[in-house]
Formats: structure tokens, C-alpha cells, sequence
């Protein structure tokens, strides 16, 4: 890691911790439902991994694939999808789940793309949100945390692909995107 990181922002615990407490408040909400969650690769990853195992009600996954990112730190807003869902989504509860809503756009997209699908429900579980950097207006039932409006990796998340493999989430020094 050297001098990438600038500081750790959550510790594994802390998001440990944050996890428990979305899956706590998933659970409340769609008790005696089925519920499928839908993972946005790759970031979604660990966030996925671990609040699946945390959620006692009886769930399916899948997973859709998009791209919205080059190899920099901005969204293009340009959305393609790299990998469709292998489920057909009409009359399910569906619980988008996410690493990291920036400014929204991408996340908008897939939304009008899922409701189009006719979906019984349709929510969004993020583990991290930028508010100061919302570009579109969503209304999102689950956030683990809001976060300050600056470049973090781990936990799933990556710049240019790398750092994903950190089990804590950390500030990206800005020399190295700078
Ligand atoms: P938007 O801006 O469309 O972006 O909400 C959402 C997607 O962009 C990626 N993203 C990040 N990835 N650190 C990352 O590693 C960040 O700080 C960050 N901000 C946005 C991410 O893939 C997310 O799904
Ligand atoms: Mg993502």
C-alpha cells in the first residue's frame, strides 16, 4: 500500500458494524417476503458477500454488470451493461444492492432500467453515499454511511482495478490520481 492511501477511513469493524445494522433494518422491513438482491458488480462484491451472511430471511441473488467508469475518478454518465441479470425480476421484491452512490447517476439509470422490468418492489442498499456529491435525487431506504466527497478504495472498491482486495475502506492519496 505504501503511500497510496492517505487514511483509513472505516476499519473493519466499523463496517462490520455497518452492515449488521442494514441487514437488521432489511430484515425488519421485507419479514415474511422473498427477497432477491441484486448485486452491481464488481464493487458490490464484499458489500454483498457479507450482507447476504448477515440477513436471517430467505433470499435468491443475482447480479448485473454496468459500466460507467473509465480508468478515472469521474462518472462519464454514459451507462452500458456489461452483464444482464439471469433472472426475469417481474412481481419480486428487489433490493439493489451497491458499494458507493456518487453523484447518483449511474444508480438513476439502473433504477428506471430495473422499474421498467415491473418489479413487485424496488429498493437500493448502499454501504456508502457521497451527499455532496449527488447529482440526481434518489430516494435510497438503506445507507451504511455518508461519507465526505473524496476518491476511497477497498471493500470492493477500486482505482483503476486495484485496492479491492483491502478489507477496510481508505482515502486514495490524490497524488495518485492527480
Ligand atoms: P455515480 O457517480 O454514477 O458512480 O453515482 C457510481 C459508481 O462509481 C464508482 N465510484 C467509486 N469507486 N471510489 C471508487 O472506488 C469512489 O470514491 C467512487 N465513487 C464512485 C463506483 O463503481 C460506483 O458504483
Ligand atoms: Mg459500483
Amino acid at each position: 500500500m505504501g503511500d497510496k492511501l492517505e487514511k483509513v477511513l472505516l476499519s473493519e469493524e466499523d463496517i462490520r458494524a455497518g452492515i449488521a445494522r442494514l441487514a437488521a433494518a432489511v430484515d425488519a422491513d421485507y419479514d415474511g417476503e422473498e427477497l432477491l438482491l441484486v448485486g452491481v458488480l464488481n464493487g458490490a462484491l464484499m458489500v454483498m458477500a457479507d450482507l447476504s451472511r448477515a440477513l436471517h430471511n430467505p433470499i435468491t441473488l443475482d447480479w448485473m454488470a454496468i459500466s460507467s467508469y473509465g480508468a478515472g475518478t469521474k462518472s462519464s454518465g454514459v451507462v452500458r451493461i456489461l452483464k444482464d441479470l439471469d433472472t426475469d425480476i417481474k412481481g419480486k421484491h428487489v433490493l439493489v444492492v451497491e458499494d458507493i452512490i456518487d453523484s447518483g447517476l449511474t444508480l438513476s439509470w439502473l433504477l428506471s432500467n430495473l422499474r421498467q422490468r415491473q418489479p413487485a418492489s424496488l429498493e437500493v442498499c448502499t454501504l456508502l453515499r457521497k451527499p455532496d456529491a449527488a447529482k440526481v435525487q434518489i430516494d435510497v431506504k438503506y445507507v451504511g454511511f455518508d461519507i465526505p466527497n473524496d476518491f476511497v478504495v477497498g471493500y470492493g472498491l477500486d482505482y483503476d482495478q486495484r485496492f479491492r482486495n483491502l478489507p477496510f475502506i481508505g482515502l486514495l492519496a490524490p497524488h495518485v490520481y492527480s
